[in-house]
């Protein structure tokens, strides 16, 4: 039995579903029912409620299972505030979820983790990013990681974000020149890899894989590529990266759920690319391109 935690987020719902249509009985570990029933599929799902911040939740939520799909996260475009801690989330969070899964007996651990991650002095949620992946790689259970560039797909908070960006301001604001460079990938894709990954151990245990999708795509080109499937046009203005930082900073004082926050802005500090093959190289199929999506189904 798989349990997926972090259920009812973006890239958990997903691999739901595919499970779900799949005739598995996946369990949905989520914090709170309402927004799992919400996104999750009606049938062949158990809901299981669990917090990796509260060991105690743990026990039950994992009790049967041979595989975890980890996705319980606090990502970067999330700010911290009261209960929402990079830190005691990614780090000790995923410490709490190797202790627990070790306790219920699961043999093998799936990590959803990011492409470019490593140690950084300088920037706390990319460092802590780093440490829960060594936490994984010391567990001493069977494990893998999967590190996509951004993903895209319905609801991909990246396209949503910028798309909403381009609708709500007079010019588009840019982090540094608009230069550095993504490798964007379908979220349907990195299910198909990640359960590949779940699936095949002699395979893909003890690896870390970084996925992208076919295109390499600076961030400038890409505003531009969501601006002309949107139908509009505006001006893109490029911030250097300190005063996008003290903005981030002023959004994250004044609002609930800010466009940008400064660990964002941590991730444009480098190209967030890997191989253009390495899907192909690595689990035997063509990823789908960004634009032939955006062509079929829009920036939704
Ligand atoms: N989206 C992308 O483009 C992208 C690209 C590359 C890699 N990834 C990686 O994929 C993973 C999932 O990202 P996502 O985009 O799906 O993020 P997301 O939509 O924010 O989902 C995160 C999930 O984790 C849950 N969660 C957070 N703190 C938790 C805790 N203490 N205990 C249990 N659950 C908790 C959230 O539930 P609550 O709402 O209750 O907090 C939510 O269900 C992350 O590791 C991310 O870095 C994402």
């Amino acid at each position: 039995m798989i349990v997926i935690t972090g259920a009812d987020g973006f890239v958990g719902r997903h691999i739901v579903a595919r499970l779900a249509a799949e005739g598995e009985r996946p369990r949905a570990m989520v914090r709170g029912p309402e927004r799992a029933r919400r996104v999750l599929p009606a049938n062949g799902v158990e809901l299981a409620q669990g917090d990796t911040t509260r060991p105690e939740t743990l026990d039950a939520a994992l009790d049967g299972a041979e595989t975890v799909i980890h996705c319980a996260f606090v990502v970067a475009n999330r700010k911290q505030g009261p209960g929402v801690s990079y830190y005691a989330t990614n780090v000790r969070g995923t410490k709490n979820l190797v202790a627990a899964a070790k306790r219920a007996g699961v043999r093998r651990i799936v990590v959803m983790g990011g492409l470019g991650t490593k140690p950084s002095r300088r920037d706390a949620y990319l460092q802590g990013r780093y440490e829960a992946d060594e936490a994984i790689r010391q567990s001493g259970l069977a494990w893998s990681i999967i590190a996509p560039s951004v993903q895209f797909g319905p609801g991909s908070p990246f396209i949503v974000g910028l798309a909403d960006l381009i609708r709500s301001m007079p010019v588009v604001p840019m982090i540094g020149s608009g230069g550095r460079t993504f490798q964007p990938i379908w979220v349907e894709d990195v299910v198909t890899c990640t359960l590949k990954m779940a699936r095949e151990p002699d395979r893909y245990d003890g690896r870390t894989i970084e996925v992208g999708g076919p295109e390499i795509i600076t961030y400038a080109h890409l505003l531009d590529l969501l601006m002309r499937t949107m139908r509009v046009k505006k001006l893109k203005l490029p911030g250097p990266v300190p005063f996008a930082r003290i903005g981030a900073g002023m959004m994250e004082l004044a609002l609930p759920r800010p466009p940008i926050t400064r660990a964002a802005i941590g991730l444009f500090t480098f190209d967030n690319v890997t191989d253009r093959d390495a899907v192909e190289r690595n689990f035997g199929f063509q990823p789908m391109s960004l634009r032939d999506y955006l062509a079929q189904h829009g920036v939704a």
